[in-house]
């Protein structure tokens, strides 16, 4: 594997409560490889948008990332200057929030954000900026004659479009999407993914992508992440964590969702609800909810153990080695 993009290390995230810290992000890690496409799936609550948010630095209180590293291109993000950052943003990062419909300067057209994000990291001339601006419109689908409308002048999902070709704009190595096509209905939802994938083809930028849409992930992504309870339980190819999840709660998510090639089944859900992230269980935290826990799994927590490039985290996919 080529040197990763992005080296998530032991990631970990706590919010401030008036019961106590709350760990939203309890210790992840991953690489992205250039240009592979990460995406990330798990229930409400568990931890996806934090994790974005933490990556990118842009948590803000009462969240904190209190330990773990972000190297990106080999800088790690989390040591760096409000300034560092800012000029690695849009020029080598760009992230679209699953706010991303609202994230846009209401006071200032289309076009002068896009203007102001190319001066501020290039030294492209009005014309250039221009043809620039027209060309990054055209690829999520907005006429360019919007460049001079004003976010409120735009449909939610236009709006989102418009984050997503500021993301494009300056090209950069990594893109981080929370939902970005959520506004989107199904049929432009599809054809903007498939214009999102031709570009990465064509330019070679990774992301990092959170969905609730199973058919994005199986079209669109190289690997797969199930987040549970602010833990990576599963990474691995997504087709292999399609065909054969092994841990019991991508089992169980794979099942509450339809078939994508073959027949439509019952959406059945999974029985129960996440832990306390303020007071965890000492085992697994799956446990509660898993039908095939035993004593072990509810006293001691699994590690994610990575066989052949899949990794899970579950004693009963990697049994502990007794002393
Ligand atoms: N301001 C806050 N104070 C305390 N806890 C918070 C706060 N914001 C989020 N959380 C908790 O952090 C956890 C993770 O939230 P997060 O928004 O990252 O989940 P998510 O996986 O993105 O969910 P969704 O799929 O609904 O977007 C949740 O359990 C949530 O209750
Ligand atoms: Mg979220």
């Amino acid at each position: 594997m080529s040197t990763p993009i992005l080296q998530v290390r032991d990631l970990k995230v706590e919010y401030t409560t008036s019961a106590g810290a709350a760990q939203a992000v309890a210790g992840v890690s991953f690489d992205l490889a250039p240009g592979e496409f990460l995406a990330i799936v798990g229930e409400s609550g568990c931890g996806k948008s934090t994790m974005l948010f933490s990556i990118a630095q842009l948590l803000t209180y009462p969240a904190e990332t209190v330990g773990g590293s972000v190297l990106f291109d080999g800088e790690d993000l989390t040591t760096l200057s409000p300034e560092d950052l800012r000029q690695r943003r849009w020029r080598d990062i760009s992230v679209v929030m699953q706010s991303a419909m609202n994230a846009l300067n209401p006071t200032l057209s289309i076009g002068a954000q896009l203007a102001d994000a190319c001066r501020a990291h290039t030294d492209w001339d009005d014309k250039k900026i221009a043809a620039r601006s027209a060309e990054v419109l055209s690829m999520v689908s907005i006429d360019v004659t919007h460049l001079k409308s004003f976010p409120f002048q735009l449909s939610g999902g236009m709006r989102q479009r418009a984050m997503i070709a500021m993301a494009l704009l300056l090209e950069p190595k990594l893109i981080i999407m929370d939902e970005p096509t959520s506004a989107l209905d199904v049929v432009a939802q599809r054809s903007l993914m498939r214009q999102v994938e031709n570009l990465r083809r064509e330019l070679g930028f990774a992301v990092l992508f959170v969905t609730h849409d199973m058919s994005v992930v199986s079209h669109f992504s190289d690997r797969l992440a199930v987040m549970y309870a602010g833990e990576f339980v599963e990474l691995g190819a997504t087709r292999e964590v399609f065909d054969r999840p092994r841990h019991p709660y991508s089992v169980g998510l794979m099942d509450a969702f339809p078939s994508i090639v073959g027949e439509a089944r019952e959406l059945t859900g999974i029985a129960g609800n996440p832990p306390s992230l303020i007071d965890p269980p000492a085992g697994c935290l799956f446990a509660p909810r898993c039908q095939h826990a035993t004593d072990e799994c509810r006293e001691f927590r699994p590690e994610l153990v990575t066989t052949d490039g899949h990794a899970v985290s579950c004693h009963l996919v990697n049994p502990r080695r007794r002393s």
